[in-house]
């Protein structure tokens, strides 16, 4: 019995052992927690991949000792995995089953990058990019869902199972898992990006097919209520299906779908014990010699190199700061961390040439020899750099013009166990129903972001210490262990006695 209000990993594992014992957890994912690559070098090596989905998924896998079903995409997957694809992860210290799932460059192209991020991503975020809609992608994507939905009746070999399925990549699968056998499996699904109002929805010609896939869940969450509610709409003007706003809850053809809002959230704890190691500490010095940051205060942004993350909004932000307040010139920086990501899709190429182009503006307008405003490094970091960052920083900003939750900004708060540091937060971010002490901008607004730079830059630390404090005590309270128990707890509810896949 569950008692204690703050979530743990041991609470999580004693609900899992306790109520579901002998129930298997099946987690279907795009993106693999773990990828084996050849190296420049020609050795092998083994990465943690990045995103959101990951690091929230990677504790609760430890904790319940499942299988985690992904497409594996590095060069050197297959050479580490099993005939079926299967192997024991994390490397050194196993706990879990990564199944990998192969597909082929054309499958990766159309399912993926085709109608996942030139279709669903644009559509979903509503970051004024055009989404593409391709016959021939939608039709890959069919196919690379059955492909997924086949593993996973083939994981759960007939066993009591829950499967729960992340993200925009698989819409069709919960239905197509059910119509394959496994009607009576549990299956669960939770949508990591914003869902969009329902004219913007419809504008895609598989509208009506992605929400009949997904109606194929027992349970569907989203980040917040808004997006709940978006859904709701989406589902009574395009299908025939009864909705039923007060019980949370859609019926299609006597089948019912439970809609519920589940913040999701970090591993508070581990967060803020990296953020006191050593490794910590000698990081924050690299840093401050790597930026030659002498007494200068640090503005940090740290995030995939995506459209919706609002960069260029930033950079023009601080263009128009440091003209705005000429008092602060040379005497911050500010570094931009940007991993490269989807960087095949000429929109992702097209934002790295706009950001490019303009700090190279900010630099040389403002630039003098003994100062750079911006530094601008386009690679993906490790936990220790990232948590040193966090933790130079006076400022960090997460303009994204639209997103599901953000977790950077909750690592962020994390990671200051100095009750130290100010976040500037985008509105439009799932997260900033949460941390409202942070200062809130309108991330299409250079003179807000702008403002609230120089807030943060002049902030007394009374301020900033009583900002930071709630914001810590809000992420260490609702951690992603609540995020993952509160899914769990909801799905017990369900009739998971008879959870099998029909012979
Ligand atoms: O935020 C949405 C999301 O799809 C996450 O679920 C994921 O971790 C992140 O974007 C990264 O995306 P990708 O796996 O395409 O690199």
């Amino acid at each position: 019995m569950i008692t204690s209000r703050t979530w743990t990993k041991e609470l999580l594992r004693e609900l899992i052992e306790t109520r579901l014992s002998g129930v298997k957890f099946i987690v279907v994912s795009n993106r693999e927690p773990h990828m084996h690559r050849y190296a420049e070098s020609g050795e092998m090596e083994c990465i943690e991949t990045t995103g959101g989905l990951a690091t929230a998924l990677r504790p609760i896998m430890a904790a319940t000792k499942g299988t985690w079903i992904a497409h594996g995409a590095g060069n050197a997957d297959r050479a580490t995995a099993d005939e079926q694809g299967r192997l024991p992860v994390p490397p050194g210290n196993p706990s879990y089953t990564l199944r990998r799932v192969w597909l082929t460059p054309e499958q990766e192209e159309g399912y993926y990058y085709g109608f996942a991020n030139e279709g669903l991503w644009p559509l979903c975020h509503i970051a004024f990019k055009r989404p593409i809609f391709r016959l021939a992608n939608w039709e890959t994507y069919q196919e690379v869902n059955r492909i997924f939905a086949k593993a996973v009746i083939e994981e759960a070999a007939g066993e009591r199972a829950i499967i729960f399925v992340q993200d925009y990549h698989f819409c069709l699968l919960p239905r197509m898992v059910k119509e394959m056998g496994g009607a009576n499996l549990v299956v669960a699904q939770f949508w990591h990006i914003p869902w969009p109002n329902r004219e913007m929805f419809r504008t895609c010609p598989w509208s009506h097919e992605l929400v009949d896939g997904l109606l194929g869940n027992d349970l569907l969450g989203f980040h917040i209520r808004n997006h709940c509610q978006n859904f709701f709409e989406t589902v009574d003007s395009s299908l025939e299906a009864m909705v039923d706003r007060e019980g949370w809850q859609v019926t299609r053809g006597g089948h019912v779908t439970n809609v519920r809002p589940f913040p999701i959230s970090i591993d508070f704890e581990a967060n803020e014990a990296l953020a006191t190691s050593p490794a910590v500490d000698t990081a924050m010095e690299k840093w401050c010699r790597k930026l030659r940051l002498g007494d200068r205060l640090l503005g940090v942004g740290i995030e995939r190199l995506d459209y919706t993350k609002g960069i260029p909004e930033r950079l023009r932000a601080l263009d128009f700061f440091i003209e705005s307040h000429p008092e602060w010139r040379g005497k911050f920086s500010f570094v931009q961390i940007a991993a490269p990501s989807r960087s095949h899709l000429p929109e992702y190429q097209a934002v790295e040439d706009e950001i490019d182009k303009l700090v190279e503006k900010v630099n040389w307008r403002w630039g003098r020899t003994d100062w750079q405003p911006v530094t601008l490094i386009k690679k993906q970091h490790g936990s220790v750099d990232m948590v040193a960052l966090h933790r130079l920083a006076r400022f960090f900003i997460v303009n994204s013009l639209h997103d599901g939750m953000n977790l950077v900004a909750k690592e962020f708060a994390a990671s200051r166990v100095d009750d130290d540091g100010v976040l500037i937060l985008s509105k439009f971010t799932g997260a900033s129903r949460e941390l409202d002490t942070a200062l809130g901008v309108n991330p299409f607004s250079i003179h807000d972001t702008a403002h609230a730079m120089h807030q943060a830059l002049t902030m007394e630390p009374e301020e900033r210490q009583r900002r930071m404090k709630s914001m810590r005590e809000k992420v260490s309270d609702n951690n992603v262990y609540r995020w993952a128990g509160n899914i769990l707890s909801h799905l017990m509810k369900l009739d998971i006695s008879e959870a099998t896949v029909n012979e």
